[in-house]
């Protein structure tokens, strides 16, 4: 049950120990801790939930405050998977953020939990990635060279 559960939006005393291991047991990343707390140190907004003290589950997004936000790291620990945690600490974030348009990339599979939370599916999406991540993200068939539905839009149409 979701009300078993406590949200916090501080980075103090969190140990990103427990929280790369979430990640590698949800799954989602192998991250390192120092990695992590980096880029939860260098975000906009950050959530974490926790039952009886421990923490459960995270996610972060990055703005610029005004127009445009991201979210990242969007993960639960196995156990406490499907309880609703991961919509109490969405809606949580999303209310951190007073913006335009937020983005993120959905796990395959995953799309129908931010459905219920309201994003559409966008058409006219694009990454740039470093060698590394790119190689892995065309393999995977999360990057294409295809064109899409969105090389038919209509030209100089705003994002
Ligand atoms: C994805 C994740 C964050 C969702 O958190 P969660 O606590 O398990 O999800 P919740 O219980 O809050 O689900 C909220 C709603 O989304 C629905 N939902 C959850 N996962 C879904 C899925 N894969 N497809 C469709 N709907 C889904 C639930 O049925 C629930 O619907 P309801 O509110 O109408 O009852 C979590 O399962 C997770 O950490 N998964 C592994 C890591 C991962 O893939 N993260 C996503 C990165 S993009």
């Amino acid at each position: 049950m979701a009300s078993n559960y406590e949200l916090t939006h501080d980075i103090t005393g969190i140990d990103w120990w427990r929280l790369a291991d979430i990640m590698a047991r949800a799954p989602l990343y192998d991250r390192k801790p120092f990695d992590l707390a980096m880029a939860f140190r260098n975000s906009y907004a950050v959530v974490f939930a926790h039952n009886d003290d421990k923490m459960v589950g995270a996610a972060r997004a990055t703005s610029d405050g005004v127009f445009y936000a991201s979210i990242f790291d969007a993960v639960v620990a196995p156990e406490h998977q499907s309880c609703g945690v991961g919509r109490l600490m969405l809606e949580a974030l999303i209310a951190k953020l007073p913006v335009e348009r937020i983005f993120l990339t959905s796990v395959f599979g995953k799309e129908g939990f931010y459905e219920k939370l309201g994003f559409l599916r966008q058409t006219n999406a694009m990454g740039l990635y470093d060698e590394l991540a790119r190689g892995d993200a065309i393999a995977r068939g999360v990057l294409t060279t295809h064109r899409t539905a969105s090389s038919f839009g209509s030209e100089n149409s705003p994002a």
